[in-house]
């Protein structure tokens, strides 16, 4: 089978088709990792990898991050399956994988193994898109901002009501400052938003909130959206430099499982 790739949506989103066994021999790992780069997600129907494969096709594209059984990382609700499924809770909302580091993951393969009944669907936004499609003067305003990260932030989105020792757990973690508009190494820019941005250095604070929540409004609008309605076996990958995804509300004990592999960092975010 040839080698081809269409566009989802006209600014984010492709989907591959090729065999597997063109994929698993990584010949095209090169021109997948551009094709990333310049649609944000690329999805590939019902490939059907098992964890294996799932593993050396992610080491065509970058390098494997190890982490959970054997590489991959259990996606799921089922503390049976995953005791940081809490932690997951928080997916519903708009973020970056990583945002309080100082690299963020390249990108992260997510493979559906078993889906839930009703929602559940990926979102993902570009945030090149919306940075490249703002006003000449707004860019101006923008481009020096600095913005405050936070757990706290993150989690309240959760957990409105936190207890004294939530409270004290999320201030474990240091805050993290990031530029909001991101320089890649490519030239390319991208803003840095989600459930973590809270405040922006050296602004008054319910203006810096309510900027931070335009911005996030401005960039997660239809446009430079792309929504994943999954079928089972469908392998995606989501460039996670530049956009920012969520997952739709599904039921808790539907028992939905995705397994995900993470590629290392390969730039700071500044
Ligand atoms: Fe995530």
């Amino acid at each position: 089978m040839a080698f081809t790739s269409i566009d989802l949506t006209p600014r984010i989103g492709a989907e591959i088709r090729a065999d597997r066994a063109t994929l698993l021999g990584g010949s095209q790992g090169a021109e997948i990792r551009r094709i990333l780069e310049e649609r944000g997600v690329v999805i590939f129907r019902a490939i059907d990898f098992n964890d294996e494969e799932q593993l050396a096709f992610s080491a065509t594209i970058g390098d494997v991050i190890p982490q959970g059984e054997k590489g991959v990382f259990k996606v799921t609700m089922d503390k049976k399956e995953n005791k940081l499924a809490d932690y997951l809770l928080g997916a519903v909302h708009w973020h970056i994988d990583g945002s309080m580091d100082d690299a963020p993951t390249r990108a992260s393969l997510l493979s559906a193994r078993r889906l839930a009944p009703t929602g559940g669907q990926t979102e993902f936004a570009n945030t090149y898109a919306a940075w490249d499609d703002l006003p000449e003067s707004e860019k101006r305003s923008l481009e020096k901002l600095k913005v405050v990260h936070t757990m706290e932030a993150m989690q309240r989105l959760v957990y409105p009501d936190p207890t004294p020792e939530q409270l004290q757990g999320w201030a474990s973690y240091a805050p993290k400052v990031h530029p909001l508009v991101w320089t890649h190494q490519s030239g390319r820019r991208s803003l840095v938003l989600g459930s973590s941005a809270t405040t922006i250095e050296g602004m008054d604070e319910t203006a810096g909130r309510a900027l931070i929540a335009e911005l996030m409004q401005w960039a997660t609008k239809p446009e430079f959206v792309y929504r994943h309605e999954w079928t089972l076996g469908d392998l995606l990958i989501w460039d996670n430099t530049g956009t920012m995804h969520r997952v739709l509300p599904y039921p808790m004990d539907c028992g939905r499982m995705m397994h995900r592999t993470t590629l290392v960092a390969e730039e700071m975010l500044v």
